[in-house]
């Protein structure tokens, strides 16, 4: 099976978390355009200056740029045998520009996973989220907590607090995804290739429910 998978939800829902495991599980590549534009700006590149403004405030960063980011990821050789997609695509255009990358190769969304989640749950994930400021190794205070407070288990570094996990951007982000993600689930509703899981779950049973989502291909 060549898993073409894309994980929807809003942010917080767990999709970073469960894309690691996943992709570990299944040997595929975790694309994660939240990732992606981190290191850019983190590189200092064109891309990264440009989206820095728009990740820190809880802003989409523009279509075209994510886009374009995005299509040189997914014709890596790497991807030949699968790919988990974690934030994108995140408008109709963006899913509309996913279609036509694939179509070329005829290689389709066989799986679009949506993690419903509720808000509650969503803003303790986020306000208690620490993140490795060195191998980007993901935390969270209370649910999955690093061994040593503040310090990374993987590389011994200080953990951060992501500058768009205050409270006043979280909100900008929980409507950003109402007015221009959420779209997508009657999108890929019509295309039949949309599954619901329930985001609310503790780690294990939500990486069991994924699980059985993947073999029911
Ligand atoms: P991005 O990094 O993609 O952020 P997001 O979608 O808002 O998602 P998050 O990373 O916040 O959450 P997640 O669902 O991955 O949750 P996680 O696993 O970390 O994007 C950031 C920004 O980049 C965007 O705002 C935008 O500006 C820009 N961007 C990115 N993609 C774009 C695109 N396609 N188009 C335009 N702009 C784009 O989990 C959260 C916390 O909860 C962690 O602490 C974790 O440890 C904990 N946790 C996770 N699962 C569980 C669980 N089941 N039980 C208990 N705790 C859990």
């Amino acid at each position: 099976m060549v898993w073409r998978i894309v994980l929807l939800g809003p942010p917080g829902a767990g999709k970073g978390t469960h894309a690691k495991i996943l992709s570990e599980r299944y040997e595929i590549p975790h694309i994660s355009t939240g990732d992606l534009l981190r290191s850019q700006i983190q590189d200092g590149t064109s891309l990264g200056k440009s989206a820095k403004s728009f990740i820190d405030s809880g802003k989409l960063v523009p279509d075209d740029l994510v886009v374009d980011m995005v299509k040189d990821r997914l014709f890596k050789p790497d991807t030949a045998k699968g790919f988990i997609l974690d934030g994108f695509p995140r408008t109709v255009e963006q899913a509309k520009a996913l279609d036509e990358m694939l179509a070329k190769r005829k290689t389709p969304i066989n799986l679009v996973l949506e993690f419903n989640t509720s808000e509650k749950v969503i803003i303790d994930r986020l306000s208690g989220r620490r993140t490795c400021s060195n191998c980007n190794a993901n935390y969270h205070i209370h649910n999955i907590p690093p061994k040593r407070d503040g310090i990374c288990d993987v590389c011994g570094k200080p953990l951060v607090q992501r500058k768009d996990d205050q409270p006043e951007t979280i909100q900008n982000r929980l409507k950003v995804y109402e007015d221009q993600t959420a779209p997508l689930i009657e999108f890929y509703k019509n295309r039949k290739v949309l599954r619901v899981v329930n985001g609310n779950l503790e780690v294990e049973p939500l990486q069991e429910e994924l699980v059985q989502s993947f073999q029911s291909l």
